[in-house]
């Protein structure tokens, strides 16, 4: 991820990658046709391995354990590195062990204990009041997101666990560093990740996901508009985006001019460790049960090694490029949209910084394009570009004319 707060807040090439796959064929295609198929240098600092040294870290990534997995031998012959971004085997207990923290990862795996020396370096693991003031206001300017002004336990929580990472003694020290991106750049772009919330599910609230089906699709299709762009801005580890093109696939099952190959999909989001979860696209049991039905999970997932982790089919997986993206920066590069998929991020935002966002997504959106928010978000008192739409159930906003 970039550092510097302008290469944060702009859009990147986007659209020449991301038109890629469009054909000249309709998206929705009167021939009858089958579907196609199917850290930094140390995220937690250095750890130590067992006595059993690095070759057991090994054995036990080919055995599919969920942290070894994710750990490289390192030069040193007895330590390792918790690297998720380079894969194979990210895991649930990968993905919380980052904002929960190394401590967090020592206490499940008894092969990866903090040495001396890294105990020692962590003095306090609490921001100062005067620090905080500044960070929130850091933080806002940075990714939009309001901390408030009693958040401090989750600054502390959420900060704690860069600490060995970055061999930062105190969060203050953390903080004074992350504000100075054009020197620290990897804290900076560290602590703002560690900032975000990424709670997301598989076909979240149901509702956007029967308008999409019922509503938008149908009505694209009667258009004859090729290909169809659909955005999940602030994409969260890809469930988003990847349950939008699993409903494509299902209406292309069931309308036969529905076409999988004329839709692109676009997934960004601020955090690049994210984005990293959703091109890998492997997830483990405990993200699959949440909100998948058994019959999509057989459908659009195939198995890995690893008995608790699967991965989203190929069919799947090419509908959806993922780009990196502030909300707070330009879209201009990412091209026009018929659907925008915008859910549970807006809530972190000052009202000024909302208006702003449904604004520009007025203007990345086709004529007749909808904006779908989440089920606590509303345009109300922040935006007149949109009318909304009933859509029983739920409500989706449809640009104006
Ligand atoms: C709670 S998740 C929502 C995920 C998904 N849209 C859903 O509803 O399930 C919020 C996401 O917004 C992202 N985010 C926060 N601030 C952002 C910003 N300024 N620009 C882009 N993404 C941002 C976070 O990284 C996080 O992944």
């Amino acid at each position: 991820m970039a550092g510097s707060p302008q290469s944060r807040y702009g859009a990147d090439s986007a659209t020449s990658n991301l038109s890629s796959r469009t054909s000249g064929t309709s998206f929705f295609s009167r021939n009858a046709r089958s579907n196609t198929s199917d850290a930094p240098s140390s995220l937690y600092g250095s750890i130590t391995t067992s006595s059993r040294g690095a070759s057991s870290v090994s054995n036990r990534a080919a055995n599919g354990n969920a942290i070894a997995s994710v750990m490289r031998k390192t030069a040193q012959p007895n330590r390792a590195q918790f690297t998720p971004s380079s894969y194979p085997g990210i895991t649930n207990l990968a993905i919380a062990s980052q904002k929960a923290g190394y401590d967090s990862v020592a206490a499940r795996n008894p092969d990866i204990q903090p040495t001396t020396q890294d105990r020692l370096q962590v003095q306090s693991r609490t921001v100062s009041d005067a620090q905080y003031k500044r960070f929130a206001q850091y933080i806002e300017e940075q990714s939009g997101i309001v901390l408030g002004d009693n958040k401090h336990y989750l600054v502390n929580s959420r900060l704690s666990s860069l600490l060995l990472r970055f061999k930062v003694a105190t969060i203050d020290e953390l903080i004074n560093r992350a504000m100075q991106p054009n020197i620290y750049k990897d804290i900076s772009s560290a602590v703002i990740d560690a900032m975000t919330t990424n709670e997301t599910l598989w076909f979240r609230d149901t509702y956007p996901y029967l308008a999409l089906k019922n509503i938008i699709l149908p009505e694209l299709a009667r258009s004859g508009k090729t290909p169809v762009r659909i955005w999940s801005a602030a994409c969260s580890s890809g469930q988003e985006p990847y349950s939008i093109a699993m409903i494509v696939q299902e209406q292309a099952t069931t309308m036969v001019h529905v076409d999988p190959n004329q839709c692109q999909i676009i997934g960004t989001d601020i955090s690049p460790e994210m984005l990293d979860r959703c091109r890998f696209a492997h997830y483990d049991n405990h993200a699959l049960a949440r909100g998948l039905s058994a019959e999509r999970k057989a459908r659009f997932f195939k198995p890995t090694k690893d008995p608790n982790v699967m991965r989203v089919d190929d069919k799947i997986k090419q509908m959806v490029t993922f780009k990196q993206m502030n909300l707070l920066g330009s879209y201009s590069l990412l091209g026009r949209f018929d659907v925008i998929f915008c859910r549970n991020v807006l809530i972190y935002f000052s009202n000024d910084v909302k208006s702003q966002i449904l604004n520009k997504f007025s203007l990345c959106l086709n004529p007749g394009g909808y904006l779908i928010l989440g089920s606590s978000e509303s345009i109300q008192g922040l935006s007149d570009k949109y009318e909304m739409v009933r859509c029983n159930p739920g409500l989706a906003y449809r640009l104006k004319a």
